[in-house]
């Protein structure tokens, strides 16, 4: 099949609360797009890089150390500087799709809406790490937070995972309020109990994107 082409290179985000499905229908998705015949690129945060993921084991598996609110902000930030420098920006500038479960929206929800960290500082260092690269779309996957902590019950939970229910929930809201402020940008997508249905919803959305930027002939 003829590599398909792009205007620009596309940045695409997966967010939502604690299995909500992103890594499955991330996954679906790209494989979707590179049988359409675009290339795609396919990471994840924290991790990514190889200090991105050390980073993700201090964040996620070390469960007794106690790490700061700002300290665990500037961490994640840490690993996006990296993803973004030798991943992300390079397949950018290359014209491909980059697909990232979780991205800048996760610090300003976990470490900003629900964890208490001023968002005025989390976008001052976001505005650094980031250095001018945004997503072009970001699906949120929307689930309810008692069936998704649910799910986590064959191992043993993470250091976020482990946090109160209370915080999961605020994670859940602090998503819904992003996308209400940008609605051009951020698309919620309920879960339903099949994943085929939920996964035409997010398609549907992917494909509007990538099709406003495919080049035509
Ligand atoms: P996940 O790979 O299962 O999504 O695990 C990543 C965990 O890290 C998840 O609990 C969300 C959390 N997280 C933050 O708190 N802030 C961030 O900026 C990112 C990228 C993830």
């Amino acid at each position: 099949m003829a590599k398909k082409t792009l205007k620009k290179g596309l940045l695409i985000t997966f967010e939502g609360p604690e299995r909500c499905g992103k890594s499955t229908h991330s996954k679906k998705i790209v494989l979707f797009l590179r049988k359409k015949g675009y290339s795609v690129v396919h990471t994840r945060e924290p991790g990514g890089t190889a200090v991105g993921d050390a980073i993700r084991e201090v964040l996620l598996k070390k469960r007794k150390i106690f790490i700061s609110p700002l300290a665990e902000m500037l961490l994640f930030e840490a690993s996006r500087a990296e993803l973004v420098k030798s991943v992300i920006r390079p397949a950018l500038r290359a014209g491909k799709i980059v697909i990232t479960d979780r991205f800048n929206d996760a610090t300003m929800v976990y470490q900003g809406y629900a964890g208490g960290v001023p968002i005025k500082d989390i976008r001052k260092v976001e505005s650094v790490s980031l250095g001018g690269v945004r997503p072009d779309l970001t699906v949120v996957l929307d689930i309810d937070i008692s069936r998704g902590l649910r799910k986590i019950k064959t191992r043993l939970k993470d250091r976020m995972e482990s946090k109160k229910i209370s915080f999961h929930r605020k994670v859940r809201r602090g998503y819904l309020w992003l996308a209400a402020k940008d609605k051009k940008r951020i698309i919620v997508v309920k879960t339903e109990k099949r994943i085929e249905d939920t996964f035409l919803a997010v398609k549907e959305g992917v494909l509007r994107a990538v099709q406003k930027y495919t080049r035509s002939g």
